[in-house]
């Protein structure tokens, strides 16, 4: 490895990063373990919510402990499986900065968890971040993305830029990163996430990603998601909402095309999913510039320009089906903080 340490006083840094939302979709790796996409992906990365995280290696620790918390609820210690991919993560950096030191991670999430918005991407980028920072490492952005992705979410890996992003897959480590396409200010769009549910996903996109090798049309949606990017891409530098659209639609529909014929067959839509979808076409009909995409979940992120969030939001925030929403523009990319949680 090329970071030299330099190492601080008090090994203790703090990040800030934001989730992402898909347009294309990765669904499938070519190797697990390096967390390298069958395809490449775009995203844009939203503004507005974040997680903020401290991490702390110190002689004071003899274990390393991990606590969560979100909006409605301070940090709390974690366990399991959630708290080994945090203290994977951190043996990894220890290995890094030639360390044994045990660590403190506090991360404070300013959204609910579980509300449909991908709490892990931010999670991810934020904690590789205040681990860089903690170890005064001195790495560039690309080798953060890369540093991120080893993580194990791979959407996590373009939450480092801003704006709107592009995770190039690579054949090996090295050569899988993501890099900005176009700032955040470029274009005002704004995702609104519609939370139909809260309840924890019965398949994790872990296991979809698995599963999706055993879905025939796999093969199918990673050679449209080479043109989709093409094609997204395009729409991107002409600013062209329609094109956009129908594409970002498209590749929603692709990821659950392939989740629902996977072995096992996963389905995260509920009534709720496909009632908004039908919504969704027929406020297009009504002229309505909306198009809507989901990740790994039933809750819908309805794309559209910032001038008509609002008129999207009064259609839907009073139905049945949607708990809660959020209206999140486009935002900035991971970004270090001396505010430190603990
Ligand atoms: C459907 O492996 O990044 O959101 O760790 O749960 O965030 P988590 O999943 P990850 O897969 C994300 C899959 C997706 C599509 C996408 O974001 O490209």
């Amino acid at each position: 490895m090329s970071e030299k340490s330099q190492k601080k006083p008090s090994y203790k840094g703090s990040a800030i990063s934001p989730p992402n939302i898909a347009f294309s979709k990765y669904w499938g790796k070519t190797n697990h373990e390096l967390v390298l996409p069958a395809n490449d992906s775009i995203s844009m990365t939203l503004g507005s919510i974040y997680s903020h995280t401290t991490v702390e290696f110190s002689p004071q620790y003899d274990q390393d402990l991990v606590e969560i918390g979100d909006q409605n609820h301070s940090p709390q210690p974690v366990a399991g499986s959630k708290k080994t991919r945090v203290t994977t993560h951190l043996a990894r950096f220890r290995k890094l900065a030639s360390i044994e030191l045990k660590a403190k991670v506090v991360s404070q999430n300013n959204f609910p968890l579980g509300a449909g918005i991908a709490s892990s991407a931010s999670a991810f980028s934020a904690l590789t971040a205040a681990c860089i920072a903690a170890l005064g490492l001195q790495v560039s952005k690309k080798r953060q993305s890369i540093l991120t992705r080893l993580a194990g979410s791979g959407s996590a890996t373009r939450s480092v830029f801003g704006g709107f992003v592009r995770w190039q897959k690579g054949r090996e480590s090295n050569q899988s990163y993501a890099y900005q396409l176009f700032p955040a200010d470029y274009w005002a769009l704004a995702d609104v996430v519609l939370v139909i549910s809260n309840q924890e996903k019965k398949f994790s996109s872990l296991q979809g990603h698995s599963a999706s090798a055993q879905s025939s049309l796999t093969n199918a949606r990673v050679r449209q998601t080479k043109l989709d990017n093409q094609g997204l891409e395009q729409a991107l530098a002409q600013k062209n909402f329609a094109a956009l659209g129908k594409i970002i639609e498209k590749q929603m529909y692709l990821l659950h095309a392939v989740a629902m014929t996977s072995n096992p067959a996963i389905l995260y839509w509920q009534p709720g999913t496909v009632w908004v979808l039908q919504q969704v076409q027929r406020l297009r009909q009504q002229g309505v510039q909306v198009y809507a995409t989901l990740d790994a979940g039933p809750n819908p992120h309805l794309i559209v320009e910032q001038v008509n969030a609002h008129r999207v939001i009064e259609y839907f925030k009073n139905s049945q089906y949607v708990q809660d929403y959020f209206c999140c523009p486009v935002g900035r990319g991971t970004r270090f903080t001396s505010k430190h949680l603990f």
